[in-house]
């Protein structure tokens, strides 16, 4: 079926995603200090060695790279701002180079007809306070709130479109798991961490909205993972799921519309209490006007037939029969699934995609990249996006992760996410794959087969 730019409407917003420490390299460059993720790479806590420093060399690239994105056809550039980059270790001052290059970041954007589409943080946290405890520290709530404002202060003259986080669930997962390493699998670690990014979220927005008025659109992400499959019949395995996207969703939505948390719901999420103080609740809320959405792909729970038949869990659900790279399975229900569901939630009256994208091991084979999987995947997430629109839901925008390859956080640079492949053997060299030229059709020509 053809898929026309049309179907989604003038206003519809099209993009492309990518964040700081994935692309920039640079990392110590003009006084940039080190963030959680170059101490992850220089622990060896991802995959490539060092190489992971390098990101793609975007610093270095600011041209080359905007050039190529205003040439895909889209009309907006997601990005995010590294922290320790223009604010030092966390708590300034500023750093007038680091500050430089997103000013010629927004301008090269804005001089080539792109909406810059700014993310306050992308998880390089300044290293410096994770030491402090990172996001255990109740004070981080200030310092973030600070940091913020100054962006908000620097930037806001000519960045309309903020998203004041990315994924804080993701965090909470490296939290968990250990990935950032700094501060080791400490579970209610993930719990404290939790809230005080739903507050910092809160509080930075307001001081956004101080600076920059009703003018700005000031909006956040997350990642909502539903538990396939969607519409079981079994009572036990619902709950369970129920339970599960409390904790994956809920906890970050609800708080932001004044709800506070799903405790009812979730039985970990009760062990948060201890952290949510009096006056936490209206704290945590901010009228967000839109809900960044970023979806992969659903978790699958299956029921353990060995141990009672306790629904868990399980990559290796039965939905799934084609996996990212991630080993994400794909199911572009899922993305329709969701919007229908949030719609009605209040802290999601206008959503945007702002991240939806194919992470698979490309090859270049005669100076080519077929990445027929991904253009698949894209056609199909964006057909469910069309559905939507078409049934009246508020989603007006979607932005493909990512423009290029990039590191993938602790896989390195194994996990390819980009529409444009970056040959790491060839002096990072840029080369639009397939994918590419199919957003060109799409959104150039306003027809994609
Ligand atoms: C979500 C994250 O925001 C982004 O940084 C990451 O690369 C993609 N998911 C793909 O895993």
């Amino acid at each position: 079926m053809t898929l026309k730019r049309s179907d989604f409407g003038e206003g519809f917003t099209w993009g492309v995603a990518s964040a700081a420490f994935q692309v920039e390299g640079a990392w110590e460059t003009d006084g940039k200090r080190p963030s959680v993720w170059d101490d992850a790479v220089l622990r060896g806590r991802v995959r490539g060695a060092l190489a992971g420093l390098d990101g793609i060399d975007a610093f270095n690239r600011l041209d080359e790279d905007l050039d190529l994105i205003a040439a895909m056809g889209v009309g907006a550039n997601r990005f995010s701002i590294s922290w320790p980059r223009v604010f030092g270790d966390g708590r300034g001052p500023w750093n007038p180079a680091g500050g430089d290059y997103y000013d010629r970041l927004i301008d090269g954007c804005l001089a080539r007809g792109l909406e810059p589409w700014v993310t306050v943080h992308h998880w390089d946290l300044p290293l410096a306070l994770q030491r402090e405890g990172g996001w255990t520290r109740r004070g981080i709530v200030e310092d973030f709130a600070v940091f913020a404002a100054e962006l908000a202060d620097r930037f806001g003259d000519r960045v309309r479109n903020w998203m004041v986080f990315n994924e804080p669930l993701s965090v909470i997962g490296h939290t968990v798991i250990g990935v950032h390493g700094s501060y080791g699998p400490h579970p209610m670690a993930a719990l404290s961490s939790l809230h005080h990014m739903n507050l910092a979220c809160a509080e930075a927005g307001r001081r956004m909205r101080d600076v920059l008025g009703d003018a700005a659109s000031i909006g956040t992400t997350n990642v909502f993972t539903l538990a396939a499959p969607f519409h079981t019949t079994d009572e036990r395995l619902r709950r369970r799921q129920r339970s599960l996207e409390a904790l994956l969703v809920d906890a970050f939505l609800d708080p932001a519309a004044g709800r506070g948390y799903p405790f009812a719901d979730s039985l970990p999420l009760r062990l948060m209490r201890r952290y949510v103080l009096d006056g936490d609740v209206e704290a945590a809320a901010f009228d967000y006007d839109f809900m960044g959405v970023q979806y992969y792909g659903p978790l699958p729970m299956t029921r353990l037939p060995l141990i009672g038949g306790i629904p868990v869990p399980s990559l290796r659900g039965a939905e799934a029969n084609v996996r990212s790279a991630t080993a994400i399975p794909v199911e572009p229900d899922g993305l329709l699934e969701l919007l229908r569901r949030y719609q009605h939630h209040p802290a999601c009256r206008r959503m945007v995609i702002t991240e939806s994208g194919f992470g698979m091991n490309d090859r270049l084979v005669n100076g080519e990249v077929r990445d027929d999987l991904r253009v698949w995947y894209a056609r199909n997430h964006l057909e469910a996006v069309r559905t939507a629109v078409r049934e009246g839901i508020a989603v007006d925008g979607f932005f493909q992760w990512s423009y290029a390859d990039n590191i993938e956080w602790q896989l390195g640079r194994e996990a390819r996410f980009g529409v444009v492949y970056v040959d790491y053997d060839d002096d990072f060299r840029r080369i639009p794959k397939a994918s590419y030229r199919w957003f060109q059709q799409l959104l150039g020509e306003g027809a994609a087969p």
